[in-house]
């Protein structure tokens, strides 16, 4: 980090709260919630990372918001920043299509955080920027975070639109960065790779399969529905109690039950669909419009 960005952490540990960082792609938000995290760690300032983009993903595996409590240094190494203390499935592997459960996943586990007694709070966001619904995202994602900052790094003035909204609607104070020279730009096949990487790692290890009652689900399945239809679509397991504890997915069986497939053990009383369609290899993701499939609107 230079000088610049040095200073600017200091000034936010001096007077730590929630922290909204915006910017496009590659723009360097993730590589400074890491600085600021460790720099809060370093002080010993209790933190948290709300990992909201669910494409990219540091916190937890692609189509979620994962939520890490940062106490320790080792909290912020890679493979355990990927285990999620908090999960909410949005369902997808971009925002577009998902504002609703992203608004409502990042207001859940900001309170969650909240009470797990962070001081600083780091909302690490997606690269949708522009647009009506750049701006209608990123204008929810602040009234549910209600950040004391909103960081910004940007190209020209691309995010003078999204600042403008944060300067007018929001206490916030809004700082805008250049983004950083050495920030580096991904292809679409690293990004591919490594959202493929993040699904096989997730699904790694111990797998369990159940057998899921065709009433388990959110939204519920039409009475005709054809389950070989939900074959390798991901699900979010809810606990019953108002938790995410883990992601599946749904495969057929020889016999034409429904199947889950999962790293998660146990905890899971209900499902919810969600519009990403999967293959074994994890290599390609389909959206799939759960109001199509079932024939309803
Ligand atoms: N301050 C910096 N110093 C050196 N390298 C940086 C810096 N900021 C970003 N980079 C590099 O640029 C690349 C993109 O940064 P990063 O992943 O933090 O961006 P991002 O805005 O989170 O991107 P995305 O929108 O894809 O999540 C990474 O390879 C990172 O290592
Ligand atoms: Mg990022």
């Amino acid at each position: 980090m230079t000088d610049r960005y040095a200073r600017l952490i200091e000034q936010v540990l001096d007077d730590p709260g929630t922290v909204l960082l915006l910017g496009s792609m590659d723009s360097g938000k993730t590589t400074f919630a890491r600085a600021l995290l460790a720099g809060a760690v370093d002080r010993g300032i209790p933190a948290a990372y709300l990992d909201t983009d669910v494409g990219r993903t540091t916190v937890g595996p692609p189509t979620t918001i994962g939520l890490k409590h940062v106490l320790e240094a080792k909290h912020l190494e890679d493979d355990e920043l990927a285990l999620a203390d908090g999960l909410y499935f949005v369902g997808w592997v971009s925002a577009q299509f998902h504002l609703l459960p992203l608004i409502a996943g990042t207001a859940k586990l900001m309170d969650v955080a909240r009470r797990a007694g962070a001081e600083l709070i780091v909302v690490d966001t997606s690269s949708l920027i522009s647009g009506v619904y750049g701006q209608i995202l990123k204008y929810h994602k602040m009234e549910v975070s209600r950040p004391e900052y909103v960081i910004g790094f940007e190209r020209g003035e691309e995010l003078e639109p999204l600042l403008g909204i944060a300067r007018r609607f929001t206490p916030a104070r809004v700082e805008a960065y250049p983004v950083h020279p050495e920030a580096r730009p991904t292809t679409a096949d690293e990004r591919s790779e490594t959202r493929r990487a993040r699904f096989a790692s997730y699904f790694s290890g111990n797998l369990h399969r159940w057998r899921v009652k065709p009433t388990v689900f959110l939204p519920s399945l039409p009475p005709d529905a054809d389950l070989a239809s939900l074959a390798g679509l991901l699900v979010g397991m809810e606990d019953g109690k108002g938790s995410c504890v883990g992601i599946g997915y749904l495969e057929l069986a020889e016999d034409g039950h429904l199947r889950m497939i999962s790293a998660v053990s146990e905890g899971a009383r209900a499902l919810r669909l969600g519009s990403t369609r999967i293959t074994p290899d994890w290599t390609s993701t389909t959206r799939v419009d759960l109001r199509h499939l079932f024939g309803t609107e």
